[in-house]
């Protein structure tokens, strides 16, 4: 395994990213969904790192067929537990690679009425995309290899590495 990002190169990126997200959120609570499993580490030094008041939930999602079919609809297998109507709420994913399970899942959540729903992703990988989908926040562009560590997986393993790896 070969280290991408450093632990401090993680760190100093999600400090800025959090500094970034509480002056646009400034004055206002925040809801930050994770989607479980994978974003459940950077969500936790995330909203460590924010100031204005936050209140945390999740989701756990899974794709109905093949999840290299573009029309691929999702279903929850863990749901909210609390109302998204009215709030200001921030969607945090670990990795976007095809951008399909996020493009199902805002359009989900949307429809709930939120006041204003976001994306923040630690790691986009664009050149991977099947739909248009693109982030608000972005922590680091990557090209198409297969990473694990800071709560990214291959077959459960690896997830709580402080560093990002490239598996060879
Ligand atoms: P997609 O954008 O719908 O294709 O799916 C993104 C999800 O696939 C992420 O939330 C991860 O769970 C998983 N995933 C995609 N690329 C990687 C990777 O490089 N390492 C670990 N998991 C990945
Ligand atoms: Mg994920």
């Amino acid at each position: 395994m070969k280290v991408l990002l450093s632990e401090k190169q993680i760190q100093q990126r999600v400090g800025t990213l959090a500094r970034k997200i509480s002056k646009d959120f400034s004055g206002r609570e925040v809801l930050l969904i994770g989607i479980l499993k994978g974003a459940f580490i950077f969500m936790a030094d995330l909203a460590r790192k924010m100031t204005p008041p936050v209140k945390m939930d999740f989701v756990r999602v899974a794709s109905y067929g093949s999840e290299t079919q573009s029309s691929g609809k999702i279903k929850f297998t863990k749901d909210l537990e609390t109302p998204l109507r009215g709030k200001d709420a921030l969607i945090v994913e670990d990795i976007i690679d095809s951008g399909i399970t996020l493009k199902h899942l805002y359009q989900r959540l949307k429809a709930r009425k939120p006041r204003s729903l976001k994306v923040v992703t630690l790691l986009d990988k664009p050149g991977r995309r099947q739909v248009n989908f693109q982030a608000d926040y972005v922590g680091f562009q990557i090209e198409n290899h297969f990473v694990v560590g800071y709560g990214l997986d291959c077959a459960e393993e690896y997830r709580n590495l402080r560093a990002i790896y490239v598996l060879k």
